[in-house]
């Protein structure tokens, strides 16, 4: 005697009866890159089919973006000009400040979410305030907290701290709170290894530290305990959602967390995991839907409740058509 499990997988109709992972555009999060200036739509060569848009260019790709059904934003902005304290990630008219405005007033629909960070701010090109080569992390958390305030202010609905501070996430909630912001979410990039995977991301946002990296602050890969004391840290701390970064090479991760706690949980599947499969797709070695569809399956599986995506366009349309 043994178990005929193929008898489950004859047809596609008893495939769709049993199949118990799904997904939808409402679980999708898109990035976009906005860039101060005018008459800017510019691809990121890294990243073929993702842009820099200046603000008077993104009325289109809005537009276009809400045809699609995609219903979540995440934005980055990159600054004219940069300096050692990264003062414009927290001007009230800086570049992204600018741009969640003009998308609540024309395009109120779509939730905002912003990274809060300073690297694509700060001169040196690291997620915090140095002393000589050192990043200081309470130094930093007073800077954090003027950034998700002024994002609030414009008008922003989640803010995501992507600086891997200690404290970062208190910090927030302490000056939202006495904001009267007390119903606006944060979204914590919780579990963000120090990883190669954000490569093409540098060149996009032009966030590059330009001397050593950012092993001193995100995660070391090699350790498979320390993402539960980040977790434990954030819960404490008062975050809404969880956030693992990057996603494929994570999902083990992912799914030990999910196990454990009752709070959403978001994955990015980062921009290095984009470009793989970008650059493969385009030299014709893999299928590129359905290489996506089957990562997309496969983060819902670890138990992503919600996924970040520079695929977000292209999912949408393929959805659109009908996908098995
Ligand atoms: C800013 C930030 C980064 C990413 C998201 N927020 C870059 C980094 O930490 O170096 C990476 C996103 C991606 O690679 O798609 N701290
Ligand atoms: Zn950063």
């Amino acid at each position: 005697m043994f178990n005929r499990t193929r008898r489950l997988r004859q047809s596609q109709i008893m495939r769709d009866l049993v199949k118990n992972i799904d997904f939808s555009m409402d679980n999708l999060v898109y990035p976009l890159f906005i860039e101060e200036g005018k008459g800017i739509k510019k691809e990121i060569p890294s990243m073929l089919g993702q842009y820099r848009f200046s603000i008077d260019m993104l009325k289109d790709e809005l537009k276009e973006l809400k045809e699609l059904g995609i219903k979540s934003l995440l934005l980055f902005g990159i600054p004219e000009k940069k300096d050692c304290m990264g003062t414009e990630a927290y001007n009230e008219n800086g570049i992204i400040q600018k741009a969640i405005k003009y998308i609540k007033k024309d395009f109120p629909n779509f939730l905002i979410i912003t990274d809060v960070c300073l690297c694509e701010y700060t001169s040196h090109g690291h997620c915090g305030v140095l002393r000589g080569n050192e990043l200081l992390n309470d130094e930093t958390l007073v800077l954090l907290q003027k950034i998700a305030l002024s994002h609030v202010k414009a008008g922003a609905d989640i803010v995501a701290p992507s600086d891997m501070m200690d404290g970062r996430v208190k910090a927030i909630r302490e000056i939202l709170d006495e904001n009267d912001y007390i119903n606006t979410p944060i979204m914590s990039y919780s579990v963000k290894y120090a990883s190669a995977y954000y490569g093409p991301f540098r060149e996009a946002a032009d966030s590059a530290p330009v001397f050593g990296d950012r092993k001193s602050y995100q995660m070391d890969f090699r350790n498979s305990v320390e993402f539960m004391s980040e977790i434990e840290n954030d819960i404490q701390e008062g975050a809404d959602i969880l956030m693992i970064k990057p996603g494929l090479p994570y999902l083990d991760v992912v799914r030990a967390i999910s196990d454990k706690v009752s709070k959403p949980i978001a994955i990015y599947s980062v921009s290095g995991e984009y470009s793989m499969i970008k650059a493969a797709s385009m030299n014709g070695w893999i299928d590129e839907k359905k290489i996506v569809i089957e990562n997309i399956y496969a983060m819902r599986r670890a138990g992503a409740d919600i996924i970040i995506t520079y695929h977000a366009k292209d999912i949408a349309k393929w959805l659109k058509e009908g996908i098995r």
